[in-house]
């Protein structure tokens, strides 16, 4: 089947967190400016159709006529689609047994630093990075401990030098990798994770792999699940229909844990969660049938990326750009204008009424970026850039 993903489908006035949740967007401090003229590229979905398997199979589940209580327990089907996904593509073999279902992602970070972790104890991560990672580590008493990364001509790299130092400290117990990173796009390579599981392995530091990033990459860029490339035995590594088919409402995650003492204590701080009947058939539909609509989803955003450098290097161009290797998010150096970036943000957010992520929403190395989200309809990204332009 062929998606026609420049169709506008449209979704304000249906409850989305994106398109309709204004007070939510001036609370967190996103933008003060939000009403129905709004273009909204900051939450990390997609303004497209899910693929056709997924919405046949949520039908299916609708009429039914019943939506009691589902177990994936006593559905095999749900294992073998997501030990068959991984397989397929990163020749990873999954125990079912080491598969754990969690409502979210980001309950998930939240439930790993609370099993891994005592208050007080410092968790690694490396900013600028997604919000929730820090959220996850102080609403739980932890303490963030920064290795951040370094920024080379618009590459970014890890400073492995203050990884080994911080990760060499005992009071240092768990490392949030986000892989592929968000906001920076970077998709670790073989060397880069071997050497931070080494790293962590040496200094018994846990690692928690967030990887829900990790199908979205550019059509030639190789993603490497973490576990892959290391014996490291302590690593939860999280993946998710989520992003990858666009049904993070469906609210999709699984955790990988192969150490069994982990996977307990892991287990025990979540309790015992059930995915709903639509989240069972949903993520059997799209890992066994989604390829095809991946593919062209993949083809597609890749194509809204050419499109954002081209637009930025003819009409913003003091904006520095590099496409991202993975994600479908983009990074925008905005240093260059020479302006204070409360005044970057008025004109972007307030003025031309396009509402993006400040770049210090992911730490204070992101100050004078901001990143948009890419997986929209060209019509829409293009009036959102055409407005921007107009502003600088
Ligand atoms: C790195 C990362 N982790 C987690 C999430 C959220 O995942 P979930 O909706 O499954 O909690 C996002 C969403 O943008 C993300 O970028």
């Amino acid at each position: 089947m062929i998606y026609n993903f420049d169709k506008v489908i449209k979704r304000r006035g249906t409850g989305s967190i994106k398109w309709d949740a204004a007070e939510l967007i001036k609370k967190f401090g996103i933008s003060e400016r939000f009403d129905d003229e709004s273009i909204p590229l900051f939450v990390a979905d997609m303004d497209f159709p899910c693929p056709q398997p997924v919405v046949d199979a949520l039908h299916r589940c609708v009429d039914r006529q019943i939506y009691g209580y589902s177990t994936h327990l006593a559905h095999p089907e749900y294992f073998e689609a997501i030990q068959g996904w991984f397989l397929r593509h990163y020749s990873w073999e999954i125990n079912q047994e080491h598969i754990v279902y969690s409502p979210g992602t980001v309950e998930a970070l939240y439930m790993a630093i609370k099993a891994f972790t005592k208050p007080g104890d410092g968790v690694i991560l490396q900013a600028p990075v997604y919000r929730p990672f820090y959220g996850s580590i102080l609403d739980n008493g932890r303490k963030v401990i920064n290795n951040a990364l370094i920024m080379e001509n618009g590459h970014y790299r890890i400073d492995f030098e203050d990884l080994r130092l911080k990760a060499a400290d005992p009071a240092n117990k768990l490392f949030l990798l986000c892989s592929p990173h968000n906001p920076v796009g970077r998709v670790w390579n073989r060397e880069e994770l071997s050497e931070m599981a080494y790293i962590c392995h040496k200094h018994d530091v846990v690692m928690v792999a967030d990887e829900i990033h990790g199908d979205l990459i550019r059509q030639n860029a190789t993603f490497i699940p973490l576990r892959k490339v290391s014996g490291h035995e302590k690593i939860i590594t999280l993946t998710a229909i989520n992003k990858t088919f666009n049904v993070a409402g469906l609210h999709c995650t699984n955790a990988i844990i192969e150490d069994e003492t982990l996977r307990q204590a892991f287990s025990k701080e979540s309790g015992f969660k059930l995915p709903s009947p639509f989240a069972m058939e949903a993520l059997i539909a799209a890992y066994n049938e989604g390829q095809d609509w991946l593919d062209q989803v993949k083809t597609y955003i890749d194509g809204n990326f050419d499109f954002l450098k081209n637009f930025l290097e003819k009409r913003l161009p003091e904006v520095k750009f590099r496409i991202p290797e993975g994600t479908y998010m983009g990074w925008m150096d905005f240093r260059d204008y020479g302006l204070d970036s409360k005044e970057v943000h008025r004109r972007i957010y307030v003025e031309a009424n396009v509402i993006l992520e400040d770049g210090e929403m992911f730490g204070e190395e992101g100050a004078g970026f901001q990143r948009i989200c890419l997986p929209t309809p060209r019509s829409i990204l293009e009036e959102a850039l055409e407005r921007m332009a107009k502003q600088f």
